[in-house]
């Protein structure tokens, strides 16, 4: 119990469940809110037309093709949502041992942000920095002697990220995790007249289970299948460290930082926003959505009672948004459309 007399008070003058009696009141003394504002919605791309596959590790989650993403841009921008980041399935016979793909100016990521930007460019578009969607072993830089190397996995990042910025994305997002990476891309960027493309950096990311659903959908994970990301992801044992992590971001020039996945790591979103007082974002990851999801499959818990019960948790831990797959749903619910 608190002991400053401001806060004190004692049964029965005091009841706390008085301001708890009616809606009005409730809402009246919420200390955080949600807003559709607030989320980012993932969405994964394929090759296509027309095309529509669903993914059996994330229900109600979708692969499109990029011709169908104006019009789901523009759904979600009419929610409220302002941010959507891209994601690619991409052939496994475009991948290889060095991602080379991911510099082909007609690659996947880039033709789905300048269909966007063509149709709906009011919508912020990120697009995450890693090699993991183009290699053929799935690890997100490039593999020697069974590790992955870091200083030209970098050169290889920052060409990337040039290749996604001509392509007119808003945002760049390094999910890679390598040492060194942001002060790089940014050296990169701002050479070539980009100062103004802002850097959301996964800077607290761990080498987390709760990546398995969406590997599978964007068709990493049996690439990956004897592998692991321990060497550059973060340890789940460690909330220091990825504090260390965050300030190495920060002082190489990020933008927004990300918490990676969210709900597990609550402790380290609160940690990161006190500390550094960034615009600072958690990641609802696959997993995290996948159980929700499943519970709810099985009648055990309501989607979206508890979609929206963990969307305002990670306000409460500090988080200035969340980037989720159930960002369409929440932004309907916070409509009054559903
Ligand atoms: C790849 C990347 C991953 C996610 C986003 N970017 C997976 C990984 O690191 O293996 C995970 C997203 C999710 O699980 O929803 N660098």
């Amino acid at each position: 119990m608190p002991t400053s007399p401001v806060f004190l008070g004692s049964y029965p003058q005091t009841r706390l469940r008085r301001n708890r009696q009616k809606p009005w009141s409730r809402d009246l003394v919420a200390e955080n809110h949600l807003s559709p504002r607030d989320l980012i919605w993932p969405i994964i791309v394929c090759e296509g037309n027309q095309r529509v596959e669903t993914i059996d590790s994330m229900p109600g989650v979708e692969r499109i093709s990029v011709d169908l993403l104006p019009s789901r841009a523009n759904q979600a921008y009419s929610l409220g949502i302002r941010a959507i980041a891209i994601f690619p399935k991409v052939l496994e016979e475009l991948k290889s041992p060095e991602g080379v793909e991911c510099l082909n100016p007609d690659n996947l990521v880039c033709r789905a942000v300048r269909e966007i930007k063509k149709h709906i460019p009011e919508i912020g578009v990120i697009c995450d920095v890693a090699l993991d969607p183009y290699t053929s072993h799935g690890q997100d830089g490039i593999v020697q002697d069974n590790n992955v190397i870091n200083d030209r996995t970098v050169e290889v990042l920052c060409r990337q990220a040039l290749n996604q910025a001509n392509s007119g994305c808003d945002v760049l997002a390094p999910s890679d995790m390598m040492d060194g990476r942001v002060r790089k891309i940014r050296i990169a960027l701002d050479k070539a007249d980009f100062q103004n493309l802002q850097i959301m950096s996964y800077a607290a990311k761990f080498a987390s289970s709760y990546y398995g659903p969406f590997r599978e959908a964007i068709g990493s994970a049996a690439n990956l299948a004897n592998g692991d990301k321990r060497t550059y992801q973060v340890d789940p044992r460690n909330s220091q460290e990825a504090l260390r992590e965050s300030a190495f971001d920060i002082d190489e020039g990020a933008d927004m930082l990300i918490v990676k996945p969210g709900l597990p790591y609550l402790d380290v979103i609160k940690g990161v926003k006190e500390t550094f007082s960034m615009p600072t974002y958690a990641y609802q990851v696959s997993g995290e959505y996948s159980m929700i999801m499943a519970a709810s499959e099985r009648g055990w818990i309501s989607y979206s009672d508890s979609l929206m019960e963990t969307l305002i948790c990670f306000k409460r831990a500090g988080a200035d948004g969340i980037i989720t797959y159930g960002a369409v749903e929440a932004a309907k619910l916070l409509n009054d459309l559903l």
